[in-house]
């Protein structure tokens, strides 16, 4: 949530900070702005209320050149998403300038001191402290006239999770970052450097990055960037190579970002599988950094996500109970630590998060530390922090993923959770290698039929603009096609802000059924498995009270089709498979029904694509 972004170096500052956070947006569009330290050693600062072309038009307007600049993208916490409360946050005598990624929780008690001290705070931010105790701190006392010591001494008395991003007036060849709980990444560049709550704030001028762990502070030059802990000391760090390029972030001629994200799956879903086989057909999973006999090992699998990510987290479930027969509890991750859930030595954590940023999510990767069990982060993210929090990471290779619903990011999750299950049925024997080679050769056919599924789209594009004034839409499925419903209905609601919701086709009896009036659209999830006479019976029952029914049905199966209004094809593939498939149409459904009411399939309303606040 809020994307940051500070750069130095010899370009005109404004416009790679302004092209950092139009990359940078999804991670919130409350309000946005930026600084600049002008030639005569002002900062400059202009900010707007609303999306980014809001401040885009008033910079165009402004010339403000110079070569330092940082600049940020809010999602609002403290404080609503006004000109006043949007960053930078300057000081009193506006040579200080803060951009701020997190939560203060104890600025009301440095409020205090600052107002007693004589300081006018001129926003409700949180933010707004730093720039104040920077001004205090680097005028006088220990740290004076030494930027990164000021920053340090700060940051050991916030408390929260942040990024702060600093410049002073004092200081033309000089930013300053801190981090603690939340992410920043460091571009390295010829005579320019940056920094960016993610890679994708500086991918159009450097692909070599380096990560920033917990409680240090950046310092960035235009010759060089220094890293220390709060004491000062400088810590050792590896560079990386990004291996994806600004076309991975940018539209390629779609409308959306979305639109783009849905069609590169059978791409995610390949280069999640890729390298994971060995010549013999089976798997090896080096990344879980278990040994085999810690694998046998193991008791029980809790897996715990947010939103779309425990979605896959369902999914992850039912595959790992049928390959390994192994309890598997999946939670919300939100949920997770206040229960005190029961884990130990032999239990295996799986934490799933596309960011690889989210609060809760991470929360819960401590705590499962914190009572031993093996935590593997399965996670889109390289560097991210549950990754690096984790005992052991497995990359989903989605590549990067703007718009703020999640689709590929989703899909690449469930064929990691599937090569996790198939991984652990391989090394506890709960599956024979024929088998294990068998359900791979299946899954690598995945990308071609979710190809083949894109194809289709055009008739569920109509659909959506057939139901775009529907109130309500419900989504049924059975066993894996359950997840589908919740994932077909948490996309719908985000993007169309249509009242939806997914259940058990079996439980709709039990009460939801009541919601059903004349017309009402009925999505269900009814692949050829074995429980789909079941289904078709709760189709039945939701039909005679009047629901239209929309039903995606394997190719060739008619059996459905008696009591379907519409019917949705997929290609034929084995029943745990099946959801790779059904959410194709959810997705499209979603992001046509939001573009037929005028919304922004990319930014949908009140949301943030990285949720790092609990
Ligand atoms: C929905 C969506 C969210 C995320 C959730 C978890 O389309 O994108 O529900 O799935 O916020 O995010 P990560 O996976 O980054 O932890």
């Amino acid at each position: 949530m809020c994307g940051i972004v500070g750069y130095v170096g010899d370009q005109p500052a404004l416009e790679v900070v302004m092209q950092g956070l139009r990359r940078l947006e999804y991670r919130g569009y409350d309000s946005a702005g930026v600084a600049v330290l002008s030639p005569d050693g002002q900062l400059v600062r202009e900010r707007k209320a609303g999306k980014l072309a809001n401040l885009d038009k008033l910079v165009s307007a402004t010339p403000m050149p110079g070569t330092l600049a940082i600049g940020h993208t809010r999602w609002a916490t403290h404080g609503a998403p006004t000109d006043a409360n949007a960053h930078p946050h300057l000081d009193c005598t506006n040579e200080v300038a803060v951009v701020h990624n997190g939560t203060i929780e104890n600025y009301e008690v440095l409020v205090d001191g600052l107002e007693r001290r004589g300081h006018v705070r001129r926003s409700e931010t949180d933010t707004e402290v730093v720039a104040h105790l920077v001004e205090e701190r680097f005028s006088a006392g220990p740290t004076a006239g030494d930027l990164p010591a000021t920053v340090r001494s700060i940051c050991r008395d916030l408390e929260g999770s942040f990024v702060l991003v600093i410049s002073h007036r004092s200081e033309p060849d000089l930013v300053v970052a801190a981090r603690r709980n939340l992410p920043l990444v460091v571009g390295l560049g010829e005579g320019e450097n940056f920094v960016g709550s993610d890679v994708t704030a500086f991918i159009a001028h450097t692909r070599r990055a380096r990560a920033v762990d917990q409680d240090q502070v950046v310092e960035v030059r235009r010759g060089g960037v220094r890293i220390t802990d709060l004491d000062g000391v400088e810590v050792a760090g590896e560079s990386y190579h990004v291996d994806w390029d600004t076309a991975a972030a940018e539209k390629g001629g779609y409308d959306f970002f979305m639109l783009k994200e849905i069609d590169e799956q059978p791409q995610a879903v390949r280069d999640t599988l890729g390298g994971r086989l060995r010549e013999d057909g089976l798997l090896h999973l080096d990344e879980l950094s278990m040994s085999d006999e810690d694998v046998r090992g193991i008791e029980q699998v809790f897996i715990v996500a947010c939103g779309s990510s425990y979605h896959s987290g369902l999914l992850g479930k039912y595959a790992i109970e049928r390959w390994c027969r192994l309890p598997v509890q999946v939670e919300m991750a939100s949920e997770f630590r206040y229960r005190d859930p029961v884990l130990g030595r032999n239990t295996l954590v799986i934490a799933i998060s596309q960011s690889g940023e989210t609060a809760d999510t991470l929360e819960a990767v401590r705590h499962a530390r914190g009572q031993k069990a093996w935590v593997l982060a399965v996670t889109n993210t390289l560097g991210s922090t549950i990754s690096r929090e984790s005992d052991a990471a497995l990359y989903t290779r989605a590549g990067p993923e703007v718009a703020v619903a999640s689709t590929k990011a989703v899909i690449a999750q469930i064929t990691a959770m599937y090569v996790v299950g198939l991984y652990l049925a391989q090394v506890r024997g709960t599956r024979d290698a024929d088998e294990v080679r068998s359900h791979m050769r299946d899954l690598s056919e995945l990308p071609d039929l979710i190809a083949e599924v894109l194809t289709r789209m055009e008739p569920v594009r109509a659909l959506a603009r057939e139901l775009k004034d529907s109130p309500r839409v419900l989504f049924l499925g059975r066993h894996v096609g359950y997840p589908i419903a919740l994932e077909g209905a948490l996309k719908l609601k985000e993007l169309a802000y249509v009242s939806a919701e997914g259940f058990p086709a079996g439980e709709i009896k039990h009460g939801p059924i009541a919601l059903i009036e004349p017309g009402t659209p009925v999505v269900v999830i009814a692949p050829r498995h074995a429980l789909q006479a079941k289904l078709i019976n709760n189709v039945q029952e939701v039909r005679a009270r009047g629901a239209r029914t929309i039903v995606i049905a394997t190719d060739g199966d008619d059996s459905v089709t008696p009591y379907a209004d519409v019917v949705l094809r997929i290609p034929d593939t084995k029943s745990l498979l099946t959801p790779l498939l059904t959410i194709l149409p959810l997705q499209v459904l979603s992001a046509e029904f939001a573009r037929a009411l005028g919304l922004d399939v990319d930014q949908p309303r009140n949301l943030a694509k990285s949720v790092t606040v609990e």
